[in-house]
């Protein structure tokens, strides 16, 4: 890490705190690291974690670490921040898919213990309600890991969502849309998305909005910088007061660092 690792010098008004690695290993390893301390003081926990290339080397970092150093998540429970519509579970592109080669799997983690959303359900509001439930009856998510959307979005809630929503289903952006297809390996229609509402995302007790690489730092840029509001979800989270935002100098690139002491 090398830059002051308090936003607040160059974020007016801001609370989140911004922590800028010299590359994608470091800030996957300290990701990695936290998600780990948060389990061992909290062995019961409620970790939501995102899916997608960015946090693919925190899991394998995790996963790794938890193997050697036997480390006990058996006890945590896992909720999904999102899921394609129509896409069923198994298929290698879903969310749930990726948690669990990723997560699930090499953790042993208990099915009791996980709670996904269903993209196939026909009965969407009745999806929502249950995740929403589920969410409150385990008192609330204790750490969230997002990963940063090339448009802003946080899970999919997607550029212009309403800010007090919980569970929904959502039209996809169509960068959303374009980026999702490398997921699959097979031929897939993609036009809506369920995800956790921003109002899951800003009580999170502890969130880590994670990004890396060149592709993003116009997005970090203007996360940092442009006046907060739903037309980029992202930018909210400089309100949460337990809100890091961890990303790599390439996706920092393009940060105003003016104000920096
Ligand atoms: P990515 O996706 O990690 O694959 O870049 C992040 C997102 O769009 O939410």
């Amino acid at each position: 890490m090398y830059i002051s690792p308090h936003a607040n010098n160059y974020v007016q008004n801001a609370i989140m705190e911004l922590k800028v690695f010299a590359d994608y290993t470091s800030l996957s390893e300290t990701i990695a690291r936290d998600i780990i301390s948060l389990v061992q003081q909290k062995p019961d926990a409620v970790l939501c974690l995102a899916t997608g290339d960015t946090p693919k080397l925190t899991y394998s970092i995790l996963t790794a670490r938890a193997a050697k150093e036997k480390i006990d998540f058996s006890a945590c429970k896992f909720i999904g921040l999102d899921e394609w519509m129509g896409i069923p579970s198994f298929l290698e592109g879903s969310c749930s898919q990726f948690l669990h080669q990723y997560i699930f799997k090499p953790l042993r983690i208990s099915p009791a213990h996980i709670h996904l959303f269903n993209g196939l359900v026909t009965d969407a509001k009745q999806e929502c309600e249950q995740m929403d439930a589920f969410i409150n009856a385990g008192g609330g998510i204790d750490l969230m890991i997002a990963g940063v959307g090339i448009n802003g979005h946080i899970g999919f809630n997607e550029p212009g969502v309403a800010l007090d929503n919980y569970s929904h289903v959502i039209d996809l952006d169509a960068s959303t849309i374009e980026s999702g297809y490398t997921y699959f390996t097979q031929p897939v229609n993609l036009s809506q998305g369920i995800t956790l509402g921003m109002q899951h995302v800003m009580a999170s007790k502890s969130l880590i909005a994670m990004a890396n690489g060149q592709k993003k730092s116009q997005i970090i840029k203007a996360a940092i910088e442009e006046e907060p509001g739903n037309h980029l979800p992202v930018t909210v989270l400089r309100s949460h007061p337990g809100c890091k935002m961890m990303v790599d100098a390439e996706a920092a690139a393009l940060i105003n660092k003016a104000g920096i002491s």
